[in-house]
């Protein structure tokens, strides 16, 4: 049984698998230092992790969101969306944003399955911030795709 927890202010946070999603150390150290994460554990193995930061009073975003590479394709990332949903809606936000490269296609495919639509393009993000080209699914990741998704 797979649940979702915050992790606790004493814990580590699961760099293995927030890097996964974020190579950037320190990106990811500044958005644990004011964002909220939670971790999905399985067996009492921490196999997920989330981040949500606040971006307005209404909106809310997913800074990174991974999973173990085992443990991917079993649902676990679907459950980290929606208790992403939950902590929105609990706490009266109406917008959850979430962004990827245009070359991550299977984030993208379980982005919009989950009911996130794109609404902007930030063009040439990648090539303008990383020193070293980025390549998936034989694409070059060059853009970051914004989405987000309305919660009522
Ligand atoms: N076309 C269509 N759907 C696709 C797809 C493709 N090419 N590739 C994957 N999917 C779908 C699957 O079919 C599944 O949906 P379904 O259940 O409706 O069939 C869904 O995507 C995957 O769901 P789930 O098993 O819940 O996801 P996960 O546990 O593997 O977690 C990530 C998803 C992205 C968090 C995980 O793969 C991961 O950690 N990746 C590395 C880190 C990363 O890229 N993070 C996001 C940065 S933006």
């Amino acid at each position: 049984m797979t649940y979702i927890k915050p992790l606790q202010k004493d814990d580590k946070p699961p760099y293995e698998l927030l890097l996964l999603a974020d190579p950037s150390r320190e990106m990811v150290d500044s958005y644990l230092e004011n964002g909220c994460c939670y971790v999905a554990k399985k067996n009492n193995h921490i196999v997920g992790v989330l981040v949500l930061i606040e971006i307005t009073t209404h909106t809310l975003e997913i800074k990174n969101i991974a999973v173990g590479e085992t443990e991917q394709g079993k649902g676990i990332g679907k459950l980290l969306l929606n208790h992403a949903e939950e902590v929105c809606s609990n706490k009266q936000y109406t917008k959850l944003k979430i962004a990827t490269g245009n070359s991550s296609i299977a984030q993208l495919a379980l982005y919009q399955k989950q009911g996130f639509e794109i609404t902007g393009i930030d063009h040439n993000f990648f090539v303008r911030n990383y020193p070293e080209s980025i390549f998936e699914n034989n694409i070059q990741c060059k853009h970051l795709i914004l989405l987000e998704k309305r919660i009522s």
